[in-house]
């Protein structure tokens, strides 16, 4: 029609800037650290998710590229990207946001633990996590930066400092643990791994990592002669891709789904009920109580439990520690001891420099 060859007034520059705010005040879901090798297939998997509308990158290198990338895919999501800018970028990036997920940070190499990382990521986390602070303070916080045990730590520091702490907003994602379990059970017993629910427990690394196998929905049993090897494996799997990957990182497309699949969740969860998923939450003597104390001589501050969530994040956390058969819960007193040490550590990585 003839009114589609009249060209439309040029904008005026207050005009430009009011609509670039407006852009950057509706973008509700993050990624920091969306280049690397987590973070590409996770910002993928999420801007082709009907439930993401907005998904804003961050991170020190690439993000032009891979939102150039995202941004030709016809999915209804937005993608903008962002660099540091000097602090400007990481503004830009966070105004505004709902979920904000954290996959920044080095890998695991051959021969190193997470708590190996913990040096240079847990500064990276508090970096993080103040602009998280300071320019989305309501928005949830997912962590997926080892060591979990500590960086979620450290992210509560960070959050209390500025006093926007609030527990239900703040989760290591552990569903990497999860989703091994059950493919791990299901390589032993047989069947499809998606029929599988298992309860991981405790934290995200090593002997922290408690599976229990008794409490397999629907009911499963283990062989005797199996339940070693099958909870070394679900606690070291980790191991098993950073030897594979021979030096080029750890876990990068499993963590993707698994992250996605909890990032997921927590956007369902704004409408519908019953959505439960493990994660590793602030939950202050609850899991061991008193037997924790006898265990290690103190409470324990954050562990994963299956949590139930709803519009303001964790709705209800379930203690299945009391449950636990004695052999799970000589797993858990080995947990419960290198949690501590864990979590000590993030908490005063903060406090030390206050
Ligand atoms: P990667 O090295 O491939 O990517 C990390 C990205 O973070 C890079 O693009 C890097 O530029 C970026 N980055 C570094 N400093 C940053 C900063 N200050 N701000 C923003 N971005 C920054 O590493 P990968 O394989 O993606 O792993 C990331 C983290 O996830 C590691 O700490 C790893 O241990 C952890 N991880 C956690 C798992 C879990 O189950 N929670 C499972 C697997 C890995």
């Amino acid at each position: 029609s003839p009114a589609c060859r009249v060209a439309p007034p040029r904008p005026s520059v207050e005009r430009e800037k009011a609509v670039e705010e407006l852009t950057i005040h509706t973008i509700p879901t993050a990624v920091l650290g969306a280049s690397g090798g987590i973070g590409q297939p996770l910002s993928l998997l999420l801007a082709i998710s009907p439930l993401v509308d907005e998904l804003s990158l961050y991170d020190v290198v690439n993000t032009p590229g891979v939102g150039a990338d995202l941004s030709h895919i016809n999915s209804k999501a937005k993608v903008t990207a962002f660099l540091p800018e000097d602090g400007a970028g990481l503004e830009r990036a966070l105004t505004g946001c709902d979920i904000v997920v954290i996959p920044a940070g080095i890998p695991r190499k051959p021969g190193m633990t997470r708590d190996d990382l913990f040096k240079i990521n847990a500064g990276i986390v508090r970096d993080l996590v103040t602009g998280v602070a300071k320019f989305c303070p309501k928005a949830f916080v997912l962590i997926i930066s080892n060591p979990v045990n500590s960086t979620v730590p450290i992210a509560a520091e960070v959050l209390k400092a500025h006093n926007v702490f609030e527990p239900t907003r703040l989760f290591g994602v552990t569903s990497l643990d999860v989703v091994r379990a059950s493919t791990f059970v299901a390589d032993v017993v047989g069947g499809c791994p998606t029929q599988y629910t298992v309860p991981v427990i405790g934290g995200h690394s090593g002997e922290t990592i408690v599976p229990l196998l008794s409490q397999i929905s629907p009911k499963t049993d283990i062989p005797s002669d199996k339940l070693d090897a099958l909870v070394n494996r679900i606690q070291f799997g980790g191991d098993e891709v950073v030897k594979a990957k021979d030096g080029l990182g750890s876990a990068t497309l499993s963590m993707a789904y698994a992250g996605f699949k909890f990032a997921e969740a927590l956007l369902k969860a704004k409408t519908q009920t019953g959505i439960v998923e493990p994660t590793y939450v602030y939950l202050p003597g609850v899991p061991g109580g008193e037997e924790v104390k006898k265990a290690i001589g103190g409470d324990i501050d954050f562990f994963a439990v299956p949590v139930e969530l709803g519009p303001s994040g964790a709705v209800k956390a379930t203690n299945p520690v009391p449950n636990a058969t004695d052999y799970e819960k000589a797993l858990l007193v080995k947990c419960y001891e290198g949690l501590k040490t864990n979590i000590v550590k993030g908490t005063e990585f903060i406090t030390n420099q206050a």
